[in-house]
């Protein structure tokens, strides 16, 4: 990469080869194996906390290391523990393949509110070097990192935006409330996996990709910088899918570094079985409005959430990415045990049941709904390659991406 004027820099580690920080992707997509080819390549290796106390426990990656896992008396575990637990051996990994010390990141959605402060406090435990937080403002992160890690802690702490407005509702709390600026702020646009930023009738507006592209947000944010005398370096995160789309970015030198999502969830290594990805491949995909914490969310157009939706106007599936990309079909019956995707009406019989609030735990609070895969994904172009050499690998991947 040429022109980089000003680097990315982390707190407390050697910064990272590559200004690339892997897109944190819920449920298990940014997997152990992801995290850890992006890291050996020299990115940041972010993995995403959702629903990491029930991932864990029933992690193949774990068994086939032969690493027990502590559950408590009913088989479960905490979200502290499993973060703690994961983060330590993605950078195990990374460290014992590179020699090198690596940059480990997790990703904690603030819509995810009943286990934020427990994902906080596994982070913590388990070593991250940076926290990024979005799906709502994380007003607090601040606190409850000082809280667990203490004042003078090492860690970057990152709030995710998709508006000059939040950026600056963030940074001027952070600064009243807690003294401190983000390290980096990650800046989402419109062309971003997963779920968006905007109201759904916002996306549904015709201009709605181009007005909030990734590249307009930053014009927006490095503006409201200027005028507030703020100056925090950026992340550039959505539909960032070819190298000179990234050269481009990092030309800019307020963005210090890239996230790349969706990219890397279509690679060998990600948490998305192989099959999973080649059937996302032949679909198209759209925004939905059906998310449960009322956010739009990208999916794909005979995803598991929409097949869902169809057959059942009473199933609430809160995470039909994991089932599917687990090579299992919506059925009920066989997935009740993973307590994601369930029907409501069902919920007494689901393990993560919230009796008080009479719904599924993990979305007792709002929860973040189904990123399939982004706008811009082109699947006939994957096909084509998948036909010709397979499935690309992470460090491919990211060879074509950053070099
Ligand atoms: C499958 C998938 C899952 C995601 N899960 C999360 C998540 O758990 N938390 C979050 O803040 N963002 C999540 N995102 C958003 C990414 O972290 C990233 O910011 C965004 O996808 C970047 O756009 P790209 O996919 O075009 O690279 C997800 C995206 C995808 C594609």
């Amino acid at each position: 990469m040429s022109s980089l004027e000003r680097k990315l820099e982390l707190k407390g580690v050697d910064n990272p080869k590559l200004p690339l920080f892997l897109g944190g992707m819920g449920a298990d997509i940014s997997n152990m194996e992801l995290a850890v080819a992006v890291g050996i390549a020299g990115g940041v290796a972010v993995r995403s906390s959702v629903a990491m106390d029930v991932i864990t426990p029933n992690s193949e990656w774990f068994k086939d290391e032969g690493i027990s896992v502590k559950l408590d008396n009913a088989g479960r575990m905490g979200i502290a523990e499993a973060v703690e637990l994961e983060l330590k051996y993605t950078r195990e990994k990374i460290e014992g393949a590179t020699g090198e010390q690596a940059a480990v990141g997790i990703n904690i959605m603030c819509a995810l509110e009943r286990d934020y402060e427990e994902s906080v406090r596994g982070a913590v435990n388990g070593g991250a070097n940076v926290i990024i937080s979005g799906a709502g403002l994380p007003l607090d992160l601040p606190k409850l990192v000082e809280k667990y890690a203490g004042k003078n802690h090492n860690i970057s702490l990152v709030p995710i935006v998709s508006s000059a407005r939040a950026a600056k509702i963030i940074c001027n709390r952070w600064e009243s409330n807690h003294h401190c600026k983000p390290d980096l702020i990650y800046v989402e646009g419109s062309k971003a996996g997963g779920h968006l930023g905007w109201h759904y009738e916002t996306t549904q507006e015709p201009d709605f990709i181009e007005k909030y592209d990734v590249a307009r947000l930053i014009t927006e944010v490095e503006d409201w910088m200027e005028k507030s005398g703020n100056d925090v370096p950026l992340i550039a995160a959505g539909g960032l899918k070819s190298y000179e789309g990234i050269e481009k970015m990092l030309k800019n030198p307020n963005v210090v570094a890239v996230s790349v999502a969706t990219p890397l969830a279509l690679t060998q290594e990600s948490g998305f079985k192989n099959e999973y990805i080649l059937q996302l491949a032949k679909n198209t995909v759209s925004i939905s409005d059906k998310s449960p914490c009322g956010y739009p969310f990208v999916v794909a157009d005979d995803g598991p959430l929409v097949v869902a939706q169809k057959n059942d106007n009473d199933a609430f599936p809160i995470c039909p990415g994991l089932i599917a990309t687990r090579g299992m079909s919506y059925d009920p019956e066989k997935i009740k045990c993973l307590g994601y995707v369930w029907p409501i009406s069902k919920g007494k019989d689901c393990p993560a049941f919230d009796s008080e609030n009479k719904q599924c735990s993990a979305i007792t609070k709002g929860n973040v709904g189904v990123p399939l895969i982004t706008l811009g994904y082109n699947g006939e172009e994957l096909l084509k390659r998948v036909a010709k050499e397979g499935l690309p690998t992470a460090a491919q991947r990211m060879e074509e991406l950053i070099g």
